[in-house]
């Protein structure tokens, strides 16, 4: 059986082997691997590298040949030489022949590498690439314009000691951005809170560019990544459900030299990727077991409504008690059933989930009546269309808050 840097080899002679021994502890993972592309080799997650350095960090470059000497300086200089690393530039054949400038610094430290990918582009699949290449046992990953701190590297690693992920953050405490528009800044900040309140991710900065990962964690969720547009720490997140985040808050710094490559089809690919998982989340048995409970509080509604307007005289709080007997029957429901794994228990937790239940259920209403007449108004669609519009999007929303809050818990994603 080949040994992984033969495997990785490149046909066009891109991949810098590694000046190491070809004898290998941990195997090669699929067969016919000779006959495998470095892409190839890649994608189906072949390469296993044995764990002979501390750290590879990564850095994913797409035209920046003025700022790549820099970064490489300053992480050798970062982290000097108690622990073994590797840096690994994964360059998608830059016009600027950034790649160039890596070969040369690599000929004089064996420690840097270079990997220019010349058959795919893209920052996330750039990321994921490096990461199944690189040989230390934790990753690190971080922009090669020097807007991240590259001097909080240590820190970073050392989070690792207790998660098996860790964020450099900049909406934590010490944490920030430098020189950023009001307008830049509230867009940031508004797809970090769309993030965390609808993949329920319990990170400050889950848009990060900059993070480490211990190699097992990305191991174990390698095959389930669909690496897109930037966002790859929020779907490490999301597919990882980490019990713990590091977080080693920084400041985003202006960049270097040269431009950023964010572009509307990044945010697109954000929008994209976030619907994806969001479907991949909705569609499970749970939803469907919330669904249906919503629909036995309208029968209970309308069944304790009745018998109430029978017995009292007044429409108004027969109404109001209707509401509250649905909602407590369909907390008690979904606690016993659709949360089964999550259970409150003792009546301490039971009343402090149905006040949870009924804050997130009083806003999903206001949600709910603010669509309804928002589109019958606006778009003059037929107002029961637009109710059914607004149940919908007020049970998603419903549903996702009490995912999150009332039932938290760190169960895997079905
Ligand atoms: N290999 C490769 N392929 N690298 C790329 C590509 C690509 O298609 N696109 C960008 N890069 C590299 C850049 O060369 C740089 O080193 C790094 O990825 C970040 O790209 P920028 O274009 O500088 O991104 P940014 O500064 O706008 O965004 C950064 O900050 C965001 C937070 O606001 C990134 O770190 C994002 O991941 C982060 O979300
Ligand atoms: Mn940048």
């Amino acid at each position: 059986m080949p040994h992984p840097s033969e495997v990785m080899q490149p046909n066009a002679g891109m991949w810098r082997a590694a000046p190491t021994s070809p004898t290998s502890d941990q195997p090669v993972t699929a067969a016919n691997s000779s006959a495998l592309s470095v892409a190839d080799a890649v994608v189906r997650g072949v390469v296993a590298s044995p764990h002979r350095i501390d750290a590879t960090i990564i850095l994913p470059t797409y035209n920046e040949r003025e700022n790549i000497a820099h970064a490489i300086a300053t992480i050798t200089q970062v982290m000097g030489d108690e622990v073994s690393w590797e840096i690994l530039v994964v360059d998608d054949d830059s016009p600027d022949r950034t790649w160039e400038v890596v070969e040369a610094l690599a000929q004089q430290d064996g420690r840097v590498r270079c990997y220019r990918r010349v058959d795919r582009k893209g920052l996330s699949s750039a990321i994921v690439d490096g990461m199944s290449l690189g040989r230390g046992a934790c990753l690190v990953v971080a922009d090669a314009d020097l807007q991240h701190d590259l001097s909080r590297i240590p820190e970073l690693l050392a989070a690792l000691d207790h998660a098996p992920i860790a964020v450099g953050t900049r909406y934590a405490n010490g944490g920030g951005t430098a020189g950023w528009s009001r307008r830049r800044l509230t867009l940031s900040r508004a797809a970090t809170l769309v993030c965390q309140v609808a993949l329920g991710i319990r990170c400050s900065d889950p848009m990060s560019g900059y993070f480490a990962i211990r190699r097992t964690a990305f191991q174990e969720v390698a095959q389930h990544l669909n690496p897109r547009g930037y966002k790859l720490l929020m779907e490490l997140l999301h597919v990882l459900r980490p019990a713990q985040v590091g977080e080693v808050p920084y400041i985003f710094s202006p960049r270097r030299a040269g431009e950023s490559k964010l572009s509307p089809q990044v945010a697109w690919d954000f929008v994209l990727s976030l619907a994806e998982l969001l479907s991949r989340r909705l569609v499970s048995a749970r939803f469907v077991k919330y669904a249906l409970v919503g629909f036995s509080g309208v029968a209970v509604q309308y069944c304790s409504f009745y018998l109430l307007w029978r017995n009292l005289v007044i429409d108004e709080s027969a109404t109001a008690a209707a509401i509250a007997t649905a909602a407590c029957s369909n907390y008690l429901i979904n606690n016993g059933w659709t949360f089964a794994d999550r259970r409150h228990r003792g009546s301490a937790e039971v009343v402090r989930g149905l006040l949870w239940f009924g804050l997130i259920s009083g806003t999903g209403a206001l949600i709910n009546q603010a669509v309804t007449w928002y589109l019958h108004d606006h778009h003059t669609l037929d107002l029961g269309l637009t109710m059914a519009a607004g149940i919908a999007v007020a049970t998603v929303w419903n549903y996702f808050l009490n995912l999150d809050l009332t039932w938290r818990g760190h169960a895997r994603p079905a």
